[in-house]
């Protein structure tokens, strides 16, 4: 059963829950050059949008990097993505964790069980065994057993945490301790944030309350769209990841705000103009960084031919800045309402807050639609005609069905 112990994981998580993490985390930097997530949806997005958030933008190719580079798989059934990682992974030192809450998931199964055998004809069943971390449901699921049967390391997704909201537990917080990022501090920011989403029950208040209403009243204004826009490369997947959450949790009984999102400047030149000129059924939610990390001020030229003197000695993050407030103005007037959400700076903390931030206004976004939050009864669609299709024993019926409609 799916509820809401997500809500007091930022409690829940003790010292003792983070060593073991940690001292997990350290043995498999000290043996891997790449660490492969096996996941897909809610088991990978959370740590791809944290681990993105927090690397350096060309992390792979850093000479000295950190290492490992964490890798992903199973997140897709591509047969090019899956022989590309072998031939990568074949050449380096790896690991994998294998992250499933049901453990029957078809397209992390199908990875894991490559991986699995590669890593057993290379280090042997007792060498892989010490490469492979499973983190799945405490009792029940093909993984669970599996695990059990080769005696892997394992860490249990409490039965109550459904996948999205999972960040929290192990299914984040240890490939991010892996990429090596400081979890104390993100579970510290969702604990804050947590906080100041008790602490009163005003929406002019309470942030959490007042994204989660503010969005439901556009959308029962007519705008079904939400694009949630940042101005930083390094947030892409933080948008996926919210992207996911959204749209698994509130896109049911034909109702829900569509969740898309847009990267500027860069999308400006893209899906700038459909924003500002297209059909009026959108609204944008800005997610603003006051503070970049680094410093960089534009440079002077002396033959100016680009006429971009005029900017010389502002720096890069002031013209982003300024783009972010003149793109604001421009989208308002042109009647797509923007609610802005900002962080001080990109870290650990404020992304832990906001990873808390998002995952309870999701929920109540969800009863206030009158939705069920925490199901994704639709995905159900897919996977049964695939099964069909791929000749899966019980799915003949439908197969037939499917056939006559080819
Ligand atoms: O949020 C969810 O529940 C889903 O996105 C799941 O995380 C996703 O389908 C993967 O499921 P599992 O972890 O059971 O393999």
């Amino acid at each position: 059963m799916v509820g809401l112990a997500w809500l007091d994981l930022p409690e829940d998580i003790d010292e003792g829950y983070l060593k073991e993490i940690g001292e997990t985390a350290r043995h498999l930097r000290a043996i891997s050059e790449v660490v492969v997530v096996v996941g897909i949806g809610g088991s990978y997005l959370g740590a791809k949008a944290v681990i993105d958030a927090l690397s350096h933008h060309f992390s792979q190719l850093k000479i000295n990097g950190q290492a490992p580079t964490v890798l992903y798989a199973g997140h897709n059934i591509c047969s090019d993505y899956h022989a590309d990682l072998l031939e990568i992974v074949n050449e380096r030192e790896y690991s994998v964790v294998v992250i499933s809450k049901s453990g029957t998931t078809t397209e992390p199964a199908i990875a894991f069980r490559m991986l699995k055998q590669n890593l057993e004809e290379r280090y042997g069943k007792s060498g892989a065994k010490d490469r492979i971390i499973a983190i799945t449901d405490p009792k029940s699921g093909a993984l669970r057993k599996m695990a059990e049967n080769e005696g892997y390391k394992t860490f249990a997704i409490p039965a109550d945490v459904g996948g999205r909201y999972s960040v929290l537990t192990a299914v984040g917080l240890l490939p991010i301790a892996i990429a090596g990022f400081d979890i104390g501090q993100l579970v510290k920011g969702a604990k804050a944030m947590k906080e100041i989403s008790e602490n009163s029950t005003n929406i002019h208040e309470n942030v959490v309350l007042m994204y989660a209403t503010a969005r439901n009243a556009l959308y029962r204004s007519g705008k079904k769209i939400e694009i949630l826009v940042n101005y930083h490369p390094r947030l892409q997947y933080f948008a996926e990841w919210w992207k996911q959450l959204y749209g698994e949790s509130e896109g049911k009984d034909k109702k829900g705000i569509f969740p898309a999102s847009v990267g500027f400047t860069t999308d400006l030149h893209s899906m700038g103009q459909w924003i500002q000129d297209g059909e009026r059924s959108i609204f944008e939610t800005i997610l603003s960084v006051k503070n970049t990390q680094k410093r960089i001020d534009i440079p002077y030229d002396g033959d100016n031919l680009d006429k971009m003197n005029y900017l010389v000695g502002k720096s890069l993050q002031e013209v982003n800045k300024q783009a972010e407030l003149g793109t604001l103005l421009a989208h308002v007037e042109g009647g797509v309402p923007n609610l802005i959400l900002e962080i001080p700076q990109i870290n650990e903390f404020y992304l832990g807050q906001l990873i808390y931030f998002f995952e309870k206004a999701c929920a109540i976004s969800g009863y206030i639609l009158e939705v069920n939050p925490f199901d994704q009864p639709g995905v159900e669609a897919y996977k049964n005609n695939m099964f069909a299709l791929l000749g899966k024993e019980g799915y003949e019926k439908l197969a037939q069905e499917l056939k006559s409609k080819l």
